[in-house]
């Protein structure tokens, strides 16, 4: 099974979480690719993967500039997206944005579940004014999620790459 992330970001602190998760977590699935999300639309989501929205938050509560285009398509281009798996690695500040406090990957957590793809687990979120170590955290939350979720998918056969 591959694991998907699909990376939204400006500053790539978003990035630099995936790569760290793709380096870290190469025995927990077959195959793990980094893709940012610059120029992707739903079409994405018809490859055969475990998909992972790593995301930031820009504006008042937006998705990052690379991920326009693609939050965009979810309405441009309806799909229904029941076979789609996804986890949300969401990442913010609370301490300056506090009220819209990492929404980018919770709109994209939004959106997918209207087009009938099913989330794994809780959302993940990162806040920039905390001491916790990004990389560090995610690539914890990510192998614990992986082990929770990936048996029950490959007995199930529902995603077949
Ligand atoms: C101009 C600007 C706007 C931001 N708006 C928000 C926001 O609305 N909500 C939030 O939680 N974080 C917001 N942030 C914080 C970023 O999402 C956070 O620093 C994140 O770690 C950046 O990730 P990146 O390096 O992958 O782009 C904003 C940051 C900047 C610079």
């Amino acid at each position: 099974m591959k694991l998907l992330i699909l990376v939204g970001t400006t500053t790539n602190t978003a990035e630099c979480i995936a790569q760290a998760i793709e380096m870290d977590c190469t025995d927990l699935v077959d195959d793990i690719e980094v893709r940012m999300m610059d120029g992707l639309t739903v079409d994405v989501f018809n490859e055969p993967a475990l998909f992972l929205i790593c995301s930031a938050t820009y504006g008042s509560g937006d998705v990052p500039d690379n991920a326009q285009g693609l939050y965009a398509s979810f309405d441009a281009q309806p799909a229904f997206l029941g076979h789609v798996r996804y986890g949300v690695m969401s990442l913010g500040d609370q301490g300056s944005y506090p009220m819209t406090f990492a929404m980018g990957g919770r709109r994209f957590d939004e959106k997918l579940a209207d087009l009938g793809a099913q989330r794994l687990g809780e959302i993940w979120t990162h806040d920039a004014s905390s001491d916790v170590p990004p990389e560090e955290s995610g690539v914890a939350w990510c192998r614990e999620w992986l082990q929770t979720h990936v048996p029950a998918l490959k007995a199930a056969e529902l995603i077949k790459a």
